[in-house]
């Protein structure tokens, strides 16, 4: 039997790196990033603003990014590869569109599944020119404009993504632009521009509801950046502490952002001995650490209503749930569907497979908890998606590595340190 046992390091945060290396590309002079998470889709998001003429190097452990300006991209002589990375397609192509150039974006198998037009939508009504495939999909062209007309856009399904493209083509567009946000969603885009000194004007409606309003052109002054720890890379060895018996975990230099530790909420709730401790603030973002040791969990109920904070962390909220106490219900995943794989597919694949009792109806998803004590080897199917596969790594602590799961180097798009940190925390245990 093993258990996790001491304290570790996260990597940096995949949202926040996006964003860093984005905006400094988009600041006007030098920048230099630390901790950025060097990732698969972080490293396209790299990649592509090297292919939009913006100079990137690395020093040591730094990243110097040389900015060119909200107005500052050259027309790429080849096709913007975004990978596996929603997150680079979605907040580049907002980028790119009010900059009067021609781009193409690219994208593997499981990008190319997934809708670009929630974004493109917005962009056409406001000039840029797009041609989509099927209307939807990668590849795609856009030809942007300085020429964008400022509005106002209303997201209706809750996209942290959408929300951020719109933002940053607002950068380089004439005049006020307004954003409703009908839920409210992750905010690192608007942290780091108020920590770059960009006026922000963030309005909440009802504290469901967000306006956000841009006075464009906007000239941003770089300043350095520093990358705090990745809350939902935590979260599996936090839940991997909560289900392993004698476990117990100190995670340190987590970015505490409330729109981003809803799980540790919701853990809690579940009966999880989980602490929480301040520390500082990283660039408009609070950082500190968690601990968390073994305990016995129970099956609760996880309202729709949280659905948008909790969004990358339901896969390995699934592998607490089955080993919980009872059932527990999780509403509203609908967009689970839409992420690198159709995730409550994944989930609930893999859990017949064991011979978890799971459940789903109108995309409400339903566990029973079980003790699994499996005589053979079972295949676990990762469906080429990282949190599917480090889920699953993590109930195969309790399985003594009888889960024989494919295809792990998906890993790396979000966490290319997982195993080995995982190696780390792993203890003998005599109990
Ligand atoms: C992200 C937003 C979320 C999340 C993704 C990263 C971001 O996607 O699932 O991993 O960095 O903005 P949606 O905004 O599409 O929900």
């Amino acid at each position: 039997m093993f258990k996790l046992k001491g304290s570790l390091l996260i990597s940096g945060d995949k949202s926040i790196s996006h964003r860093a290396l984005i905006l400094s590309a988009m600041s006007i002079g030098k920048t230099r990033i630390s901790n950025l998470l060097e990732s698969d889709d972080v490293i396209r998001t790299l990649n592509i603003l090297q292919n939009l003429g913006i100079k990137i190097i690395k020093n040591k452990k730094e990243w110097i990014v040389f900015g060119n300006g909200t107005n500052g991209f050259i027309e790429p002589d080849r096709a913007l590869n975004c990978g596996n990375s929603g997150t680079t397609a979605r907040l580049m192509i907002g980028a790119v569109s009010s900059n009067p150039i021609n781009c193409t974006f690219v994208g593997d198998n499981s990008l190319s599944k997934r809708s670009m037009s929630r974004v493109t939508l917005h962009l056409e009504k406001i000039g840029a020119n797009v041609q989509l495939t099927n209307k939807d999909y990668l590849p795609l062209m856009i030809s942007g404009t300085d020429q964008l007309l400022p509005m106002t856009h209303k997201i209706q399904k809750a996209s942290a993504q959408v929300k951020s493209a719109l933002i940053l083509a607002a950068l380089n567009i004439h005049g006020k632009t307004r954003i409703i946000e009908n839920v409210l969603t992750r905010d690192h885009t608007e942290r780091l521009l108020k920590f770059l000194g960009v006026k922000v004007n963030i309005k909440k409606i009802n504290n469901i509801r967000n306006e956000i309003e841009l006075n464009g052109p906007i000239e941003i002054k770089s300043k350095n950046i520093e990358v705090a720890g990745d809350p939902s890379s935590a979260s599996f060895f936090v839940v991997g502490a909560l289900i392993t018996p004698n476990s117990k975990i100190i995670l340190k230099n987590i970015m505490l952002n409330p729109s981003r530790i809803a799980f540790l909420k919701i853990l809690k709730k579940m009966g999880g001995k989980i602490k929480i401790k301040k520390t500082k603030k990283i660039c408009g973002e609070e950082v500190g650490n968690i601990t968390a040791e073994y305990s016995k969990l129970k099956g609760i109920k996880i309202p729709s209503s949280s659905s948008a904070f909790l969004i990358d962390e339901y896969p390995i909220l699934s592998i607490a749930a089955s080993q919980a106490k009872g059932k527990t219900v999780m509403k509203g995943l609908n967009e689970l569907r839409y992420k690198e794989s159709d995730r409550i597919r994944s989930i609930i694949y893999n859990f017949k497979n064991l011979g978890i009792d799971v459940h789903e109806k109108n995309n409400n998803l339903s566990i029973n908890g079980k003790k699994l004590e499996l005589e053979k080897s079972i295949k676990i199917k990762s469906f080429d998606d990282h949190r599917i596969a480090m889920s699953f790594s993590i109930l195969n602590i309790l399985c003594q590595n009888k889960l024989k799961i494919d295809n792990q180097k998906c890993i790396a798009i979000s966490y290319p340190d997982f195993k080995k940190h995982l190696k780390f925390l792993l203890k003998k245990s005599n109990a």
